[in-house]
């Protein structure tokens, strides 16, 4: 049973831990590159870049023979790792010449409109929120509408904070059709709870509306997964990617999009705790995953669609990314629908995404949730959505691109809801 938390109305502090500033990591000389990688043996000198963990692999696209990749280096490593291109003869781009500059000045904007008085819940889209405003707005629109929204915690992350679900159910029985949604999987990409939070805002606000698809199908959102690495990234290091695992040696975190338990550890994920992908020692050990996969497994929700919400690079990406070839047998509906949702947001916002199976498009990782959703727990329609951007500003989205962006989102999830409405 679902129950929304009683709860007295609190003011969020967005500035919680304020005095840990000179704790936070520092990209001094750091910078964001992008290259072509034309043939296989350049491919392969870039894995092992990143094996090595010289670089840290923002974006990885492959398209038709050539791919193109964005990656950060750190000052450190910079010597080593131009050279090593300059051997390989492979130009390097630079997209982000000076990553601390870049934080500095997004920082300034958050302290600037986060010191001025906010009202209520204090959430909204013109800047991004600590998990404090984001729970308060959670909590704003159970306690507003509890006819038709409910607020449960599902989990606890390792750091012991909630994992916050909102369903949006315009009632009728509990088997009803229905779309799972989260973001804030991976703690960097800052625009995905905000989008998330966003879609909930708008579904709720506009009901009315949006009344032929939300009267028949329940929306189960979770805008935060990882609400440690979220908060880690917000106080400690903006590049955080991982969750806040505590492990055995000088690493910690797992990255919780390797750690689903379906065709767990058999590519594209690491052993290795210091990386970036590590997958963690066994499929579903941490709170986090498990988390969705208790309340997806428990839910006796007519689940039709799963949508992954992450940054960035425009795409909408359907399983499976374990493996090279590994079609799902309906993967034409996966696309068919993937291209109509492509071409709503383009109708919308002249957003392009391009629509493709994860593998083909990126590169093969397995344990990612998409794949689980579909493998395991049989729900038709599961996509990762990487939002914007293409790789100006990357993790970086500036805040006036929260708006634009968020509604790119929720046009996807219109179109998918329309789909899935009558799907049993
Ligand atoms: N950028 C996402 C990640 O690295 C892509 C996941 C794609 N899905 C998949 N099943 N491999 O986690
Ligand atoms: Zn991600």
């Amino acid at each position: 049973t679902e129950e929304n938390e009683s709860f007295t109305e609190n003011f969020p502090t967005d500035g919680e831990n304020k005095n840990v500033e000179e704790q936070y990591a520092d990209y001094s000389g750091a910078q964001v590159f992008s290259v072509k990688l034309k043939s296989s043996e350049h491919k392969r000198m870039f894995q092992q870049l990143e094996d090595r963990e010289l670089i840290d692999v923002w974006l990885h696209k492959r398209s038709k023979k050539r791919s193109r990749a964005e990656f950060m280096v750190l000052r450190e490593n910079m010597q080593e790792v131009l050279s090593l291109f300059y051997e390989a003869d492979i130009q390097p781009k630079i997209v982000i010449p000076n990553m601390q500059r870049l934080i500095e000045k997004e920082k300034k904007a958050e302290t600037l409109t986060n010191s001025t008085l906010r009202s209520g819940h204090g959430m909204n889209w013109n800047e991004y929120h600590r998990y404090s405003t984001i729970h308060s707005f959670l909590l704003h629109y159970a306690n507003a509408y509890p006819d038709i929204c409910t607020l449960k915690t599902i989990g606890k992350t390792v750091e012991n904070r909630d994992i916050q679900m909102l369903k949006i159910s315009s009632g009728g029985n509990e088997n009803k059709t229905a779309i799972f949604i989260d973001g804030g999987m991976h703690a960097r990409e800052w625009i995905t709870p905000a989008a998330v939070t966003y879609i909930i805002k708008e579904l709720v606000d506009n009901r009315a509306k949006y009344r032929s698809f939300v009267d028949d199908v329940d929306f189960h959102i979770v805008p935060l997964v990882n609400v440690d690495g979220y908060e880690y990234s917000h106080t400690r290091d903006r590049l955080w990617r991982k969750n806040r695992a505590d492990l055995w040696g000088p690493c910690n975190g797992v990255d919780l999009n390797r750690n689903f338990g379906y065709k767990w550890g058999t590519s594209g994920s690491s052993f290795i705790g210091c990386s970036q992908i590590y997958r963690g020692s066994a499929g579903f050990s941490e709170p986090e995953s498990k988390a969705i996969r208790d309340y997806i497994m428990e839910s006796t929700a007519n689940f039709q669609a799963y949508l992954s919400f992450h940054s960035y690079g425009q795409l909408i990406l359907y399983p499976y990314g374990y493996a090279n070839n590994e079609l799902p047998s309906d993967a034409d509906d996966l696309k068919r629908l993937g291209n109509a949702a492509a071409s709503a947001v383009r109708k919308l916002s002249k957003t392009r995404y391009t629509v493709g199976n994860s593998a083909e498009v990126l590169y093969r990782s397995s344990g990612a949730s998409d794949d689980w959703a579909k493998g395991e727990a049989g729900i038709k329609y599961s996509y990762v959505i990487e939002l914007s951007d293409t790789g100006k500003y990357g993790f970086m989205l500036p805040e006036r691109l929260i708006k634009p962006t968020a509604a790119d989102a929720l046009e996807i999830v219109k179109v998918v809801a329309d789909e899935v409405m009558g799907l049993y």
